[in-house]
């Protein structure tokens, strides 16, 4: 029977098929990585604010604990944010004038709620619930970072829901006594906790794990 295609078709034909698995690879480790940066993610991008508010001075050098602006952390599924009132009890005494309080000023004036831009917002089909974690030994720091040394707030994780996972599958090593969940500079004990609390996440982690835990 005669040959169906050139010597040379057949290669080209070959060089083809490998040229394209390639490609396909690529693209696959391509989308892969962008899926995976930090940068997709917004990782320790700041946003504009009406107020240069900085964490650092006042969660930091000022020790002001975190409940003092953020109420409902522990009773409530959004952590609060701080009306102008509460910046106020303090500011009409220290910077008086400072025009960079002006939209504070404004705001307690008018009884408005001040417009702060926010950098961790999950879409609206993912459910999140902070009074769940901080109630259970999961740390301000485990999730958003060194915010008391932060001079604009970022964030420090993707929030992803592979990020969410990874914690989910065996929450026991980022445990933390209740009282040290608002700590800073923390190391978790997780090996410590007691053989109970292990034994309830190796149970609990299909529960946290089923996607209507988050998507309800
Ligand atoms: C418990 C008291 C207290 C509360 C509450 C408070 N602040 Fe302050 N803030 C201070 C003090 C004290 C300073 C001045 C520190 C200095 O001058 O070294 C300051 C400084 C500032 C500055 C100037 C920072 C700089 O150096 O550039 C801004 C802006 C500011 N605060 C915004 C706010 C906002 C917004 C709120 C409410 C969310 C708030 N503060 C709540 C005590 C407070
Ligand atoms: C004096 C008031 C005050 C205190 C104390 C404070 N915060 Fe905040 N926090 C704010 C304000 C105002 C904003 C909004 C402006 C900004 O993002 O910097 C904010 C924003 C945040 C955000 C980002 C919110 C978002 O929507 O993305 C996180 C996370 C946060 N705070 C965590 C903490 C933690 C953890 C502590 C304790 C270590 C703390 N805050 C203490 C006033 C405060
Ligand atoms: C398990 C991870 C986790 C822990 C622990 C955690 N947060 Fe959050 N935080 C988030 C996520 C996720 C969001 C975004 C929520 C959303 O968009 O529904 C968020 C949002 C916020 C916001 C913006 C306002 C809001 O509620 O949407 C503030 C303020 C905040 N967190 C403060 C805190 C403080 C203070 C603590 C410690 C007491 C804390 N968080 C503990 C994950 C966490
Ligand atoms: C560092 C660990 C950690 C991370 C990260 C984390 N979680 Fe959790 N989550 C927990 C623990 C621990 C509990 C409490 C489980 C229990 O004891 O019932 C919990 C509970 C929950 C609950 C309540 C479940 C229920 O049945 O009551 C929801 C909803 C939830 N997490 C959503 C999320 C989402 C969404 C994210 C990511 C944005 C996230 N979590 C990230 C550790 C984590
Ligand atoms: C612990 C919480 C959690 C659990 C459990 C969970 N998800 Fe998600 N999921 C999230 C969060 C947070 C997002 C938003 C962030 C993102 O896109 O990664 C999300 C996003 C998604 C998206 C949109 C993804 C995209 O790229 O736009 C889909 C689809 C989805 N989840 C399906 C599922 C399915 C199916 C399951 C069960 C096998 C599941 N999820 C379990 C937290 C969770």
């Amino acid at each position: 029977m005669a040959q169906l295609f050139t010597p040379a078709a057949t290669t080209l034909f070959r060089v083809v098929i490998v040229l394209t698995g390639l490609g396909l690879v690529g693209a696959g480790v391509t989308a892969y990585l962008w899926a995976r940066a930090d940068s997709t993610w917004n990782v320790g991008k700041p946003a504009p604010q009406p107020v240069p508010f900085r964490h650092d001075l006042h969660a930091g050098q000022l020790s002001i604990d975190c409940r003092y602006c953020h109420s409902t952390v522990e009773r409530a599924a959004d952590a609060g944010m701080p009306s102008a009132q509460t910046c106020m009890s303090c500011h009409s005494q220290v910077w008086v004038g400072a025009s960079v309080l002006d939209p504070v000023r404004s705001s307690f004036t008018l009884g408005q709620p001040i417009r702060w831009t926010s950098v961790h917002r999950l879409p609206e089909y993912a459910y999140f619930h902070h009074a769940a974690h901080v109630t259970k030994g999961v740390a301000c720091e485990t999730c958003h970072g060194r915010v008391d040394q932060m001079a604009e707030t970022v964030k420090t994780e993707t929030l992803s829901m592979g990020w969410c996972l990874d914690c989910h599958r065996d929450p026991v090593p980022n445990l933390r006594p209740r009282e040290a969940v608002f700590a800073m500079g923390y190391e978790p004990h997780g090996d410590e906790l007691p053989e109970d609390v292990r034994e309830f996440y190796r149970e609990a982690s299909r529960r946290l794990t089923s996607c209507n835990t988050c998507h309800r």
